[in-house]
């Protein structure tokens, strides 16, 4: 005999909504900052050797971890409150089985039951044949790294003679396959790159991609940082209205790094981020897990909080859940780059993952 049920309501009712919506799992630090933002890198090889990250030698054993492992992580940061992965590296397109992972991702929902906001960071080298399939796998957006447009200078910072010509090609085929609107980060830094800020704004202007200026920070293998490397913020902004009149543009959303301009016709847009001499510490919504699973706090944190250890060993969701949420409460308040004492992390960039 068959059973019968009560009507269910399949519509929730607005009061309801709205203690489910407050019951909502959310990832906030002791001062307040709700994390949405993961950045998992997915190697730590790379295929380039960029003078303000690592050092000319290959230094060090690569680890990483069978993307299953990554994606079990993802979720659960998911299902507290993430709602963006970047996938970052060392260079992530080095990974085999990465647009197989963008795929699996895309299946991911948050803990509102959206889609994750799915974007990369890459050197751009291997693009140009990857961008189609990461698009066609649920890739949003792309970032490539890219710190001159002149191809002498490139090769220099890169350290890999005729690296121009691919990134460039790879940039197009980004643009070309809808992963737009396409950012370039160009790491500034004195008397390296520092003559290429005009050309730059011409070529956003001409390649339709956003160009963001980053302020050169403390985490490189060769221990080239001073002061008077970086470029600061206020006189990149003259140098850039010698070229022609800057407008600024609204954020697109508060914990947003960088500062956004176009220029007086509309053409182009540049973005600043200026992590040094104006430091964004206190919007951060961004947690890092390394190559090997374990999660940064912060850039500049001294502590690997090892989460995928946790899995190794047997843990269940709900454990890994527990451990996030104790590890985001120790999210450090601010770096402290330029004060007295201060301590250059033990990981560089290549081994955190941007
Ligand atoms: N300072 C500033 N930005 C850096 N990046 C890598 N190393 C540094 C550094 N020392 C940038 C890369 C990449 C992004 C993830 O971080 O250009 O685009
Ligand atoms: Fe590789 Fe990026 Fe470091 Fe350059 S900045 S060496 S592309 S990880």
């Amino acid at each position: 005999m068959a059973t019968t049920f009560p009507d269910i309501p399949t519509v929730v009712p607005a009061a309801l909504a709205g203690a489910f919506a407050a019951a909502r799992p959310k990832l906030i630090d002791k001062f307040g900052r709700q994390i949405t933002d993961l950045r998992m890198s997915v190697t730590d090889r790379c295929n380039y050797r960029c003078v303000y990250c690592r050092t000319g030698e290959e230094s060090f054993t690569p680890i990483e971890l069978p993307m299953a492992d990554y994606l079990r992580m993802v979720r659960v940061f998911a299902s507290l409150g993430i709602e963006k992965v970047r996938l970052t590296g060392g260079e992530p397109l080095l990974r085999r089985g990465l647009v197989d992972l963008v795929r699996e991702l895309s299946e991911v929902r948050t803990s509102t039951g959206q889609p994750l906001d799915l974007a990369i960071t890459t050197n751009g080298h291997l693009l140009e044949k990857l961008a189609q399939p990461l698009k066609d796998a649920g890739l949003n957006r792309v970032t490539v790294s890219m710190d001159a447009v002149e191809p002498e200078t490139f090769a220099r910072i890169t350290r890999v003679p005729g690296s121009f010509a691919h990134v460039l090609r790879g940039v197009r085929a980004a643009r070309e396959a809808g992963l737009g609107p396409v950012k370039i980060n160009c790491v500034l830094l004195r008397g390296f790159n520092d003559h290429q800020i005009v050309p730059f704004a011409e070529f956003s202007r001409s390649e339709n991609v956003i160009v963001r200026f980053i302020e050169f920070m403390p985490l490189e293998e060769d221990r080239i940082w001073a002061p008077d490397t970086v470029v600061p913020l206020t006189e990149l902004l003259e140098r850039l209205s010698v070229f022609r009149p800057l407008v600024a543009l609204p954020a697109n959303n508060p914990s947003e790094t960088a500062r956004r301009y176009t220029f007086d016709d509309g053409m182009g847009e540049i973005g600043v981020i200026a992590p040094v001499s104006q430091a964004f510490c206190g919007a951060c919504s961004r947690v890092r897990l390394t190559s090997d699973g374990k999660i940064r706090t912060c850039l500049f944190s001294h502590f690997d909080h090892d989460l995928h250890g946790i899995l190794r060993r047997g843990g269940s969701d709900d454990d890994l859940a527990a451990f996030i949420e104790a590890t985001i409460q120790k999210k450090e308040a601010r770096h402290h780059i330029g004060e007295a004492g201060f301590l250059q992390p033990g990981r560089t960039m290549v081994h955190i993952g941007g």
